[in-house]
Order: structure tokens, then C-alpha cells, then sequence
């Protein structure tokens, strides 16, 4: 099966009342740990790119694993997303290298870090849609700004920080007129990597009621949620007991994002858990079985560690048991209904 848009995805997402983990890969393992838990759980799958990954894998070695991925799970439909496009060439040159669908986040300055104005991000985003859209690519856009760590995507702002960027209802209501996104990320008070809230996240920092808001305002937009992980206290343990030095922290509780998900979120992103559960898994078999040197003998249950976390999201979003109803448009055939 040929790697599809996204949008074709998140509509049927809309259709019948499900989200679709949209999950972080930066190598093969990654890719592959994805492939068991959407193989196990008949999911479709969302895979995303950031620039980092982009840098790390070289474009060449994502779109053949993407490929090799497509090949070997024909069943599967897949898309290809780039997350937080900084700019109009990132998205341009995703677009060349296969990615079916991309994130142009101008909510942020092209520097990935300082929060934007509404006119720059309507102006990128405009034309990345143009471009697009002219071949069929879905596009994502971002209204308001997240927080998170300095060194990975993200404004950098502190949990606090992060509640002066939130979404306005307005504005996002205004932004999708604007711009004719497909799909678009809302700050509800989340940040990337695994330091999200000091304790477990109430209402008032963790705003969920925001996005039922936008999504009585918008009901016929996909929603995103970023920064998404859950920090599971397990996963966590799993580190500190092998070594590790994570200091307390909690992330977004998944009955929460199945609240999102309830309220127009389709698309849901999740990078650190996945980053978690390697970290963990690699660490436990280090420190028990130091005389082990194969990488095999750590990446192997690194991915099988990564793949139990997919197949529970996918089992959460409400995913799971839809590969088969996704109706299969290739990039080429959305070229037509974007004109019409
Ligand atoms: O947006 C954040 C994702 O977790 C990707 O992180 O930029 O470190 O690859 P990264
Ligand atoms: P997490 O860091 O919560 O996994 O968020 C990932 C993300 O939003 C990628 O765009
Ligand atoms: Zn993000």
C-alpha cells in the first residue's frame, strides 16, 4: 500500500469518533516497534519526522524505511508527517522526500523557539498550504504556543510561561479561515519532553475545557494535541531503578486525551514515552547483563518496550481495528478535492 495523505485519515478519524497517535521515529527500531503494535492492533498509523530526526536519519534512510514499513504491512495505511516544520523550505523539501503530509509550525519564529505573530504564521502557513495542497499533501498548522525543553522543538517556556501562549478561541477560529489547514494544533497548557506539571495535572493548568471550546467553535476541524506522552510512573521507575536520574514529574493522563479525543481531537502526539520505554528497557538489560556488547541484545526489547506503549495508545485513541475502513487516496487523488 502506498504511503497516504493524513487527511484522508483524520476524516475518517472525525467519521467515527477516534484519534490517531501520531508517533515520533528517528531509526529503524522506532519504525518497526510501531509496525507490531499497529499490526497486533489492526491500527492505521501516523509516523512523524521532526528536523531533528530528519538531521539524525538523513531523509534518505526514513523514506527507504518508510517504504520497507509500507511494504512489509500492506494492510496497514500509513502516512508520512513532518513534525514542526520551521519553515517553508522544511516543508517544501519533506514534500520531495515522500512525507505525505507536513507541519508547518508558525506559531514559533523560524528558530523553533520564539513565539511568532498571528500575521507571520498566517503568511508561512498560507503558502505551504498552496504548495501542498497544489500535490495533494495534507498540512498542519499550530494556533498559540507550546511550552518545552530548550534543547528539542518547542518555545522553551516553563509550565507557567506556557499559560500566557495558550489558544484563543478567536484566533484559531480566525486561523483556520485564514490559512485552510487540514488539521490544527491547539496550546492547551502541554510541553514537550517528559517535564510537563509539577503534580498530577488539574483542570487549571491542563485545559481541556479550551478545547471543547475550539471545537464548538470549529466542529469540523481536526484538533491536535501535542506534547501528549503520559510519563507513565512505571516507565519512569523503570529508569531510576537501572540507573537513572529522572526527577519527579507527570504528564498528560490518557483519559484526559480521550476527553480531547471526544471533542474534535484527532491526531495526538507522542514522542517521550516511546523515548521512555527504550531508555528503560536498554538500561535494565545493561545493568543486568553487563557482559552483553550485541546491540540486538538491548534493541530487541528496547522495541518491543516502545512497541507495548504504541498498542496501548492505539488501544486508547481508539484506533485500533480501523486499518481496514480507511479509504485509500493516494496524494495524487486529493490533488482534485482540494481544488473542488
Ligand atoms: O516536537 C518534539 C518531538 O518530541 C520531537 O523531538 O525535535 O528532539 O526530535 P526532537
Ligand atoms: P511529547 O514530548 O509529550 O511526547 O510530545 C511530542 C510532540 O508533541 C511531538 O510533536
Ligand atoms: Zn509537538
Amino acid at each position: 500500500m502506498p504511503l497516504i495523505p493524513m487527511r484522508t485519515m483524520l476524516d475518517h478519524a472525525a467519521e467515527n469518533g477516534y484519534g490517531i497517535a501520531a508517533l515520533n521515529v528517528n531509526n529503524m527500531e522506532q519504525i518497526q516497534a510501531i509496525m507490531i503494535a499497529a499490526q497486533e492492533t489492526d491500527s492505521p498509523v501516523i509516523v512523524q519526522a521532526s528536523r531533528g530526526a530528519r538531521s539524525y536519519s538523513e531523509d534518505a534512510y526514513l523514506r527507504h524505511l518508510m517504504l520497507a514499513a509500507a511494504e512489509l504491512n500492506p494492510k496497514i495505511p500509513m502516512a508520512m508527517h513532518l513534525d514542526h516544520g520551521n519553515g517553508v523550505e522544511a516543508c517544501r523539501s519533506a514534500i520531495e522526500q515522500n512525507f505525505t503530509s507536513v507541519m508547518m509550525d508558525g506559531s514559533l519564529s523560524e528558530d523553533g523557539k520564539t513565539p511568532s505573530t498571528y500575521e507571520y504564521n498566517v503568511e508561512v502557513t498560507r503558502q505551504v498550504v498552496d504548495i501542498a495542497h497544489a500535490v495533494g499533501v495534507s498540512v498542519e498548522g499550530e494556533i498559540g504556543a507550546l511550552g518545552g525543553i530548550e534543547d528539542g522543538h518547542g518555545a522553551g517556556l516553563s509550565e507557567e510561561e506556557a499559560q500566557e501562549h495558550l489558544t484563543d478561541p478567536d484566533q484559531a477560529e480566525q486561523f483556520v479561515a485564514d490559512t485552510g489547514v487540514d488539521a490544527v494544533a491547539v496550546a492547551i497548557g502541554t510541553s514537550h519532553g517528559a517535564y510537563k506539571f509539577k503534580k498530577k495535572p488539574t483542570g487549571d493548568v491542563l485545559k481541556m475545557d479550551l478545547i471543547e471550546e475550539i471545537h464548538r467553535r470549529l466542529p469540523n476541524a481536526h484538533l491536535v494535541m501535542h506534547g501528549s506522552s503520559s510519563v507513565p510512573q512505571e516507565l519512569q521507575d523503570i529508569i531510576n531503578q537501572y540507573g537513572g536520574e529522572l526527577n519527579p514529574t507527570y504528564g498528560v493522563p490518557v483519559d484526559q486525551i480521550q476527553r480531547g479525543i471526544e471533542h474534535g481531537v484527532r491526531k495526538v502526539n507522542v514522542d517521550t514515552d516511546n523515548r521512555l520505554a527504550i531508555t528503560g528497557a536498554i538500561r535494565k538489560v545493561l545493568a543486568e547483563t553487563p557482559e552483553k556488547f550485541d546491540p540486538r541484545d538491548y534493541l530487541k526489547p528496547a522495541r518491543q518496550a516502545m512497541a507495548e506503549v504504541c498498542k496501548a495508545r492505539m488501544i486508547a485513541f481508539g484506533q485500533a481495528g480501523h486499518a481496514g475502513g480507511i479509504p485509500i487516496s493516494t496524494c495524487k487523488e486529493m490533488v482534485s478535492f482540494y481544488q473542488s
